[in-house]
């Protein structure tokens, strides 16, 4: 087996349209390698090898502290800051803290799949609320809350990707960010926020992040460098009020833990500090948005009518809803026969039934002519099924 070529269970010689991480081709493998050479020439390379801070690398926190005030005005120091072991393990010690077994948590319908495994591994109780293409309807999760309320009952937070959202694209607007605010201090929930593409905006600005509106508080901000750089360094973090970033620094896990990382955080750091990457953000946009332009392009000459999707901003992500004769597990497994693997809808709900008719596709790591041929076969069959 090519372990290289087979990263999250890509199966040889296949056309990959569920991976969600970056090509080959979009790794900045030279720039790496520089920087670790460097590091080892000048001698100072046992302070890759050792135990690190538990709060992080200290020049990876001053880096993105200085970068987050200077590019979104979020006025945070570095007791904000912690460096974490990608955002999946933020998302994980959020819940250790946060939650216990039965404890009631908000998602989005649809949402990240992964993260509702860690939520179901802690067996939480999830309640999702519908999305549309400004995010949360706030209406619902109003009425949700109303109805929770009524019990007696509370949701400890809100799981959200605010940007690009994985699986849809979905970018929520900054009137629902606030409404989103205004109901966590009614009804008294923090909100959890895993923003890992915001960096790959396409066009136009973002609106601003859940923990610039609020203020910071009662916000848990994550963020990660396996999107604009390498995921296999494992690295991210987490922004927060300084009062949970020390409750998360003095935990069990990171006492001994001797911080997240330290290897990659300090050649992630060295990077960083050179101008490199955000030199390779800067490129990466240009790069995602003409494999985002082709899959549209694929999509709208390929899909039957009856077949609806998403138009995303940025990210790697577009959602497909099926017409209603055609259930995704039928496609999958035609598709599959062909060669083409997509991420079922049905990953993405607390109710797999919710996602029957849907169906994610991801232009990060396929080869452009790889990426139209997918569609096609999927044109084709959906074409096919539908009649
Ligand atoms: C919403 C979301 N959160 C987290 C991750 C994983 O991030 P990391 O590699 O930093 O754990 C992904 C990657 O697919 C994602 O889409």
């Amino acid at each position: 087996m090519n372990l290289e070529a087979t990263p999250q269970g890509v199966v040889a010689g296949s056309v990959p349209l569920f991976a969600g991480h970056p090509a080959r081709d979009l790794l900045p493998i030279d720039g790496l390698q520089r920087i670790i050479s460097a590091a080892w020439g000048d001698g100072g390379v046992a302070r890759f090898l050792n135990y690190g801070a538990e709060q992080g690398n200290p020049q990876l926190i001053d880096f993105l502290v200085e970068r987050m005030n200077r590019t979104e005005n979020l006025g945070i120091s570095r007791e904000n800051l912690m460096i974490i072991g990608g955002s999946t393990g933020g998302v994980g010690m959020i819940t250790r803290h946060l939650t216990v077994p039965g404890d009631i948590v908000l998602v989005d319908a649809p949402s990240y799949r992964d993260a509702l495994h860690i939520f179901r591994d802690h067996k939480l109780d999830m309640r999702s609320v519908p999305i549309d293409d400004e995010g949360i309807i706030a209406a619902d999760l109003e009425c949700k809350l109303r109805e929770l309320a009524s019990k007696g009952e509370r949701p400890r937070f809100y799981y959200v990707v605010p940007n690009f959202q994985n699986p849809s694209g979905i970018t929520m607007t900054r009137e629902r960010r606030m409404a989103v605010i205004e109901l966590s201090r009614r009804y008294g929930f923090a909100i959890v926020e895993d923003d890992v593409y915001s960096d790959l905006r396409f066009a136009g600005a973002t609106p601003p992040s859940f923990y610039g509106l609020a203020g910071g508080q009662n916000v848990l901000r994550l963020g990660t460098f396996s999107k604009t750089l390498a995921p296999g360094l494992r690295i991210g973090w987490l922004i927060a009020s300084a009062d949970r970033i020390a409750e998360f620094v003095e935990s069990g896990m990171l006492r001994m833990g001797g911080g997240a990382n330290p290897f990659s955080a300090a050649l992630v750091a060295d990077y960083c500090r050179s101008g490199a990457w955000e030199a390779h953000v800067e490129w990466l946009r240009g790069q995602y948005r003409r494999r985002r332009d082709m899959a549209l392009a694929a999509l709208e000459s390929s899909m039957p009518a009856a077949v609806e999707w998403t138009r995303p901003a940025g990210g790697y992500f577009i959602w497909l809803r099926l017409p209603a004769a055609v259930y995704v597990d039928d496609l999958e497994s035609r598709a599959q026969e062909q060669g083409v693997y997509f991420a079922s809808g049905k990953g993405f709900y607390v109710d797999p039934a919710d996602g029957a008719h849907h169906l994610r596709l991801s232009f990060s790591f396929v080869s452009p002519p790889e990426l139209r041929a997918g569609i096609e076969v999927l044109g084709n069959l959906i074409a096919q099924m539908a009649q």
